[in-house]
């Protein structure tokens, strides 16, 4: 591994305290950037740094929720007060809670929305605001969105998220035309079945409404059915994307989500 390959590179994960968003942070620590680590979920934030710091890499723990504005901007400005600047910022804070579609309920509509599209849209807004305010860079500043194979179509049990979800890609189009005029660029990744513990609770909700017979059986009967690799992912299968877009291998792309879902979405 190129240990120097994102060495200037300070960056803002939120939702990193698990899954994906953790794996990402430590593979970007282990590449040389500096990271700050935000979640909801505090103690876990400073489990990944102590991680990052133990193999020599340097980061910040923040406590965030993705949707109070106040809040984000406090996790910019600790990001800023760290490491000098902000140049990436990565929006992967997101839940998902599965219910029939004539069940969907308002709160679970204003739930899953709020995290996943409004968490984005701060999230963006916030960092390309401090990323104006830095001055326009040589090389360009970067945003990534987390979407999801459900940026691209819908599954009747998860109609909220696969809203929230088709809103990041939304905004990973817009963003991308609103911004490029300051030299930031606005892409994005869209896993499919990864073993988080998101999929975990999923698994047990989704047999709950009765879409599976029995626990743990959901990902594979999905790998069997929808996946052509016919396996499903674990968060390793898409921190090279992630690091790939944080990087300046892709400066000139932007408006981009990028599929790594094991061939669910084939365009
Ligand atoms: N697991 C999958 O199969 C899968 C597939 C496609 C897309 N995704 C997306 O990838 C991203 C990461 O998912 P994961 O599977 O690692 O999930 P995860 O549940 O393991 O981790 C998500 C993290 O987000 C945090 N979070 C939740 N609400 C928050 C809020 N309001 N503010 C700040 N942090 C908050 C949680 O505390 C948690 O640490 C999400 O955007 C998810 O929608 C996941």
């Amino acid at each position: 591994m190129d240990k120097t390959r994102l060495a200037d590179k300070h960056v803002l994960i939120t939702g990193a305290a698990r899954g994906m968003g953790a794996a990402v942070a430590e593979h970007y620590a282990a590449q040389g950037a500096k990271v700050c680590v935000g979640d909801l979920n505090l103690d876990g934030c400073e489990t990944v740094v102590e991680r990052i710091k133990s193999k020599g890499g340097e980061a910040i723990a923040v406590g965030l929720d993705v949707t109070k504005r106040d809040q984000m901007q406090a996790a910019v400005k600790a990001t800023v007060d760290a490491f000098g600047s902000l140049n990436v910022m990565l929006n992967n804070a997101g839940i998902n809670k599965p219910l029939m579609f004539l069940d969907i309920t308002e709160a679970n509509w204003q739930q899953i929305m709020d995290v996943n599209a409004l968490g984005t849209l701060l999230g963006m807004q916030e960092a390309a605001k401090q990323m104006i305010a830095q001055g326009r860079p040589e090389k360009p500043y970067k945003i990534i969105n987390v979407g999801s194979i459900l940026s691209r179509q819908a599954f009747d049990d998860v109609v909220p998220y696969s809203c929230s979800k088709h809103a990041v890609l939304a905004m990973i189009n817009g963003g991308a035309k609103a911004l490029a005029q300051h030299n930031i660029t606005v892409n994005g990744y869209g896993p499919g079945v990864v073993r988080t513990e998101l999929w975990e609770q999923l698994d047990k909700d989704l047999v709950a409404i009765g879409k599976f017979e029995k626990a743990g059986e959901s990902m594979d009967k999905l790998a069997e059915s929808m996946i052509l690799l016919k396996r499903y992912s674990y968060p390793e299968d898409v921190i090279g994307t992630a690091a790939f877009l944080a990087s300046h291998e892709s400066d000139y792309m932007t408006g981009q989500l990028l599929m790594i879902d094991g061939g669910m979405v084939v365009q």
